[in-house]
């Protein structure tokens, strides 16, 4: 059989931010692959068009349907999430003998990069060729200081669909300055469709044997707790909403799932790290980085208020996030996998969404 042909890359406007920067919309399509759009405001994933068991196609990630939608956006919805991904307790950390301190935008903490974080963003994308076809390349530049941290830090992700019909989302960033550097994508699903009441129903394995327990402000402690025997168990696929509400100190610190998953195997290597499959439609999701960690996120935060793509609202859990990523505070964590970039040095990461049909 011969080879799928390589995936194709159209632009189009998106709008125009209020100073007056234009948007644009680049939508990835390949033979055998979802179709995927993403924007450069904020490297945000806008929507991934699957086909189900039956061949009928839905948009599984949950967003807006226009760039304002975007813009005032306090979720999150398919972004690029920098310069520190999840978050950083009391937004201090120290570098080098010196202290820093960011925006606390999340109770006592720092999350998500900061209230001007990468998502606000506008990255120069480009279409470049790759072994794949056509690819999305996105490169924002940000300077030293900004939203607190230190050094001019030049970040490069690449979107491209596979042969195998995943979204590649490849990371490289470098520093002028020692800083630390911890970058995610940030779609949220919902594999019978966006909009579709919840994920409750969705059955989710995850490649862990731990995680990481947290305060009541969703700071790790240092612990690395084993699975076995809580209901964060997910070594076997489990439905979602099978021991969500069960009587559990984290389950209610979180408001549900809200943790840091220990990944299995080596850090640095792409590798499986959650699968998560729809049974009514038979969707199926495979996420596979090279991240030591994944942040799963049951969108217990969501609450109705937001209207998506096609008017209907986001309720609690109607969508759920897999974010490969390091582990949150790993600033002031010294167990914890470094977070620190040096100039000179690299950072990379490869995380791989794959959709699927469950047989
Ligand atoms: C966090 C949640 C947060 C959500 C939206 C997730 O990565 O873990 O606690 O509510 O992002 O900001």
């Amino acid at each position: 059989m011969s080879e799928n042909a390589p995936a194709r890359i159209e632009r189009r406007p998106f709008g125009t931010t209020p100073t007056g920067e234009r948007i644009e919309l680049f939508t990835l399509t390949r033979e055998g692959a979802p179709t995927v759009s993403v924007t450069n405001l904020g490297g945000t994933i806008v929507s991934i068009v699957a086909a189900d068991r039956a061949g009928k196609v839905a948009d599984v990630t949950l967003g807006y349907s226009d760039l304002a939608g975007y813009l005032g956006d306090t979720s999150y919805f398919g972004a690029i999430v920098g310069r520190y991904a999840n978050r950083i307790a009391k937004g201090r950390f120290a570098l080098g003998g010196e202290s820093y301190t960011l925006a606390c935008n999340n109770g006592p903490n720092a999350l998500h990069g900061g209230p001007g974080g990468f998502h606000r963003r506008v990255f120069a994308p480009k279409v470049v060729k790759g072994p794949d076809g056509d690819a999305l390349e996105l490169t924002y530049v940000s300077p030293d200081g900004e939203e607190g941290y230190p050094g001019t830090l030049t970040a490069t992700i690449v979107f491209s669909l596979g042969a195998d019909g995943g979204l590649r989302i490849e990371y490289t960033a470098g520093t002028d300055r020692p800083t630390i550097v911890n970058l995610t994508s940030h779609p949220y699903f919902n594999l019978a469709g966006e909009g579709e009441a919840t994920i409750l129903g969705h059955e989710i394995e995850i490649e862990a044997d731990s995680f990481t327990p947290v305060d009541r402000t969703l700071i790790p402690t240092g612990e690395r707790r084993p699975v076995a025997g809580t209901p964060f168990d997910f070594r076997r696929p489990v439905a979602v909403g099978a021991r969500i509400d069960a009587e559990d100190e984290q389950l209610s610190a979180g408001g549900g799932y809200d943790h840091n998953y220990v990944l299995r195997g080596k850090a640095g290597t792409l590798r499986l790290a959650a699968r998560v499959v729809e049974p009514k439609s038979g969707r199926a999701l495979e996420v596979l980085t090279t991240e030591p960690g994944l942040q799963f996120y049951s969108g217990n935060f969501l609450d109705g208020t937001v209207a998506g793509k096609s008017g209907r609202p986001y309720l609690k859990r109607g969508g759920l996030c897999l974010e490969a990523q390091h582990f949150p505070d790993s600033p002031n964590q010294p167990a914890f996998p470094s977070v620190v970039l040096e100039p000179g040095e690299t950072y990379r990461q490869t995380t791989v969404y794959r959709l699927t049909v469950a047989r």
